[in-house]
């Protein structure tokens, strides 16, 4: 375990390059810029359902940015039913974010603060694609948290969507009440990468 868990490390913090800091640093002082009412549209699309075996890898390729919604809406419920910090532990995120997600070497999860929006589409594509990744792919950055760090690609270690959206539930129990959609909704900030353009 140890040995994956030095790996990520590797992989978040060495493979993603130093280059990206420094990209990261003039991001740091650029204006917010996107699309605010991209977000909340296109519910009815039909993704995602529950116990979904589709790696999230493939999901965030199959599933048009902002259309990807959590299966398990009513996560609380769900964090009541299912001891889902074990979810949350077997890809070794805590190793990161601490054993109950409130935060070791890299940001806590439980402060509803949400670094690259809160939507389940964002939260999705961030721990699939990992910060750089996401940032590639046309999302801004709203804020930093306590480490100036980029989230490494996780998708790979998480086996089935299903088990993402799982994830997700956790950190969403785990945040302030009001901190989560729809008290508080934190839209993506995208801008189009596609043809056409912002319109
Ligand atoms: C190698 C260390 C590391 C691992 C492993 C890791 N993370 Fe992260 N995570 C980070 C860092 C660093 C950030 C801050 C990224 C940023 O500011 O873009 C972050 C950010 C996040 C955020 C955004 C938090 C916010 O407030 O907006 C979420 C959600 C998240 N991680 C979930 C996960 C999940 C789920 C896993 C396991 C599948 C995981 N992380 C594994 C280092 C890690």
């Amino acid at each position: 375990m140890r040995k994956i868990i030095i790996g990520l490390l590797a992989l978040g913090f060495a493979g993603v390059g130093i280059g990206l800091w420094t990209s990261w640093a003039a991001d740091d002082a650029a204006p917010p810029a996107g699309d605010q009412a991209s977000a909340p549209a296109a519910a009815a699309g039909g993704c995602c359902k529950p116990g979904d075996t589709t790696p999230p890898t493939e999901l965030v390729k199959q599933v048009p940015q902002g259309q990807l919604h959590s299966p398990y809406p009513d996560y609380a419920k769900l964090a009541k039913e299912q001891e889902l910090v074990k979810n949350f532990r077997l890809p070794g995120c805590n190793e990161c974010h601490g054993g109950g997600g409130g935060g070791g070497m890299c940001p806590p999860l439980t402060q509803g603060v949400w670094f690259w929006g809160n939507t389940d589409d964002v939260l999705f594509r961030l721990v699939t694609l990992g910060s750089a990744e996401l940032e590639k792919s046309g999302f801004t950055r709203i804020t930093y948290g306590s480490v100036h760090a980029p989230m490494p690609p996780m998708g790979f270690a998480v086996k089935t969507s299903d088990d993402l959206w799982k994830i997700i539930a956790f950190i969403r129990s785990i945040n302030p009440p009001g901190s989560n959609p729809p008290e508080k909704l934190v839209p993506a900030r995208i801008t189009p990468s596609g043809v056409g353009g912002p319109g």
